[in-house]
């Protein structure tokens, strides 16, 4: 937009608010695809408690980094990584309103997907990937384990009940588990088990890795922090959930503490 046009946008965005009109919309332009297009569910897995794992009933085109929202109509629309897109699946926390929704879910439930937003991610050739996951970040380093190769998992929760998707994991990467109470793998923080992995490998080794993180605050900071132990920060990126709104970079609602915005400069943003 040039400097005339915005002045024009914000002059008809007042008249809007006096007028309860919207004309502002119209000079817009949407450079992502803002159509919804209808899914089917066709399982509702239920992992734990709060936590379960859709699948619907056909491919959605995500590649390793996107994200999509869903829209249930009369419940609203939300952020999520697809955990897989052929077929489309997600892993669901419940934490509010709409997550709580998908808990219990009705397999034959339409509904609906827009996206792919946000920049697929890009390791380089020879590298290999390091994906450190909490939570249901599992869903947004899955597909970059599977699609990029050599790559391990790491993967921690609180309990073995929290854990999911391990077997289809472990067909596609090296998958260290660890688990607060030990019930499942390395008894403690994942961190400490990727802190151990790195301390056996080589300069070589280490210089050719690229990690990806994803998961909680918490869990992202401890994981960039032992990362920068052996690594540089060109090779760490991570995702945190900043709130997102627009998901298109138009409201600042997603903006990391650097001013970078998930939505469209990420989700996964390089450390530093
Ligand atoms: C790129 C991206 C990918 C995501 N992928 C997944 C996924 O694969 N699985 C999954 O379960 N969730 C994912 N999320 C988070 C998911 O969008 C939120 O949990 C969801 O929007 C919460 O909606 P709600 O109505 O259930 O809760 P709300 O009522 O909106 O919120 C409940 C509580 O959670 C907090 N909260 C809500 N959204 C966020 C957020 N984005 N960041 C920090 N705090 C928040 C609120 O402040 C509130 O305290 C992702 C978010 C982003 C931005
Ligand atoms: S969610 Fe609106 S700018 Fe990112």
């Amino acid at each position: 937009m040039t400097t005339d046009e915005i002045a024009d946008y914000f002059q008809v965005l007042e008249a809007d608010m006096e007028n309860n009109s919207n004309r502002a919309e119209k000079h817009i332009q949407y450079d992502v695809d803002m159509d919804f297009r209808p899914v089917t569910l066709v399982d509702n897995h239920r992992v734990c408690e709060d936590i379960t794992i859709l699948t619907f009933d056909r491919k959605v085109n995500v590649q390793a980094g996107e994200f999509i929202f869903l829209w249930l109509p009369g419940i609203g629309e939300k952020p999520f990584s697809a955990l897989t897109d052929d077929p489309f699946s997600l892993v669901v926390i419940d934490v509010g309103e709409f997550t709580h929704a998908l808990m219990d879910l009705p397999v034959g439930t339409e509904a609906y997907v827009r996206g792919p937003h946000g920049i697929p991610v890009d390791p380089g050739e020879g590298k290999k990937v390091m994906a450190v996951a909490g939570g249901t970040g599992l869903a947004a380093v899955y597909q970059i384990a599977r699609d990029w190769g050599n790559a391990e998992v790491f993967t921690g929760a609180r309990t073995a009940e929290r854990l999911y998707f391990l077997e289809e994991c472990q067909k596609i990467a090296d998958v260290h588990v660890a688990t607060d109470d030990g019930s499942a793998g390395f008894q403690g923080f994942v961190t400490q088990l990727l802190r151990d992995r790195l301390q056996g490998m080589s300069a070589d080794e280490l210089k050719d890795l690229v990690f990806y993180n994803c998961g909680p605050e918490p869990m992202v900071h401890a994981a960039i922090a032992v990362q920068r132990e052996f690594c540089s920060d060109q090779q760490i990126f991570s995702a945190i959930d900043y709130m997102t709104k627009c998901g298109v970079g138009i409201c600042g609602a997603c903006a990391a503490p650097n001013g970078q915005r998930l939505c469209v400069d990420g989700p996964f943003l390089q450390a530093g």
